[in-house]
């Protein structure tokens, strides 16, 4: 497999080359697929419409472990000069979904070879659609996963120097909701405002009045944050309207924060717009929950670097999510970040992976996975 590290190079570049958006991986699952079926690895009949799951089956019983990335690009228009910058208009892999897709299918070439030695099965998860973020539930709905035992999963990071690892325990990202409200006042004249109820004046004071949900209802420690991001109302300067909008997302780390949150946005709302003889319609769409490393994995996940000489550290928290999670829905699962060194942040035009991290990690992935199917957590 000498060639190894020059092929994942290669298929990182046709990858980069071809971003395809969430849901629309077609030219992309079927690259992978030809691949996976020349090196002689099953693919699964999941039924997928973009995506795949591919299986290793070793020689011996044992448990499933499930190593999971994601292939979808971002609605980006590319500005780096890569020699294999994005061939397709205002669209680009920003979030490095290319380079965690060549590293897992390196991992699955690498334990493919050591298929004899291996106790149990390796399911590999080539997910569509992270960014909507709905692919994780699409993979989930197909019931190939059920017995699967633990989860791995990976994500590049400018914040940290080129292939090191970031391996960190307990919850690591936050949980995504989303929230709609919708004011309902009355409308009236400009010039004649107190014949109906101005839902402008309610979504200002309500606007505000939210800020104090992580001040001053959320434990200081858990981290949290509700951001209102559009606010709609209104078509012309005379007339008061009848109804505003407005839309947000709350990011917590911790359950507790993400269910006080919901209730305090809730009945701030409520209680604000009944304060000014309005009415609030509140929405709360939930997204991913917080992604939450399991604290044996991560002990191991160490070891497993130390035994490389890949250095680990820790990486700061963040409040962006991953449906990741999805998969870790009373399962342990681990989700490791490798350094792309200095870039340009992720969903950045000019962000770049350094290819030099492919073959290390697939290869770290690959060790891991073997550990934990021979040796158990
Ligand atoms: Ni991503």
């Amino acid at each position: 497999m000498k060639h190894l590290r020059s092929m994942l190079e290669e298929l990182f570049e046709w990858l980069h080359q071809h971003p395809e958006l969430g849901f629309e991986e077609y030219e992309t699952t079927a690259k992978l697929r030809t691949i996976l079926e020349r090196e002689g690895i099953e693919v699964l009949d999941a039924k997928l419409e973009t995506g795949l799951v591919a299986q290793i089956t070793g020689d011996r019983p044992g448990k499933c472990v499930a190593l999971r990335c994601d292939i979808d690009a971002l609605p980006i228009q590319e500005q780096t000069e890569l020699s294999y910058a994005s061939a397709y208009p205002g669209r680009m892999h920003a979030c490095g979904h290319d380079a965690h897709t060549a590293i897992m299918l390196g991992a699955a070439l690498l334990l493919n070879q050591r298929r004899s030695e291996l106790k149990g099965k390796v399911r590999i998860i080539f997910q569509p659609a992270e960014e909507l973020p709905a692919g994780a539930r699409v993979v989930l709905a197909t019931g190939m996963l059920e017995d699967t035992d633990l989860f791995l999963g990976v994500h590049v990071s400018p914040e940290l120097p080129a292939g090191t690892l970031g391996i960190k325990e307990g919850p690591i990202m936050a949980a995504v909701d989303r929230f709609a409200i919708t004011v309902h006042g009355r409308g009236a004249h400009a010039a004649q405002p107190h014949e109906g109820v101005d839902p402008i004046v309610v979504q200002a004071a309500i606007v505000q009045g939210v800020q104090s949900i992580v001040s001053r209802a959320l434990d200081p420690f858990a981290a949290a944050v509700v951001s209102i991001t559009h606010v709609e109302s209104g078509s012309t300067w005379n007339v008061i309207p009848e109804t505003a909008l407005m839309e947000g997302t709350v990011r917590t780390l911790e359950p507790a924060a993400r269910k006080k949150a919901q209730e305090q946005l809730q009945s701030l709302a409520g209680s604000i717009a009944a304060a000014y003889g309005a009415q609030a319609d509140f929405a709360w769409y939930p997204g991913p929950p917080a992604v939450i490393n399991d604290g044996a994995l991560c002990h191991i996940a160490r070891n497993v670097a130390k035994n490389l000489m890949i250095s680990a550290t820790m990486q700061e928290n963040t409040l962006t999510g991953e449906d990741f999670s999805c998969y870790l829905d009373n399962r342990p699962g681990l989700f490791v970040r490798v350094g792309t060194g200095c870039s340009f942040p992720l969903h950045h035009p000019r962000f770049r992976v350094d290819e030099q991290i492919l073959y290390p990690t697939a290869q770290y992935f690959a060790q891991l996975t073997e550990y934990l199917l021979n040796k158990g957590v």
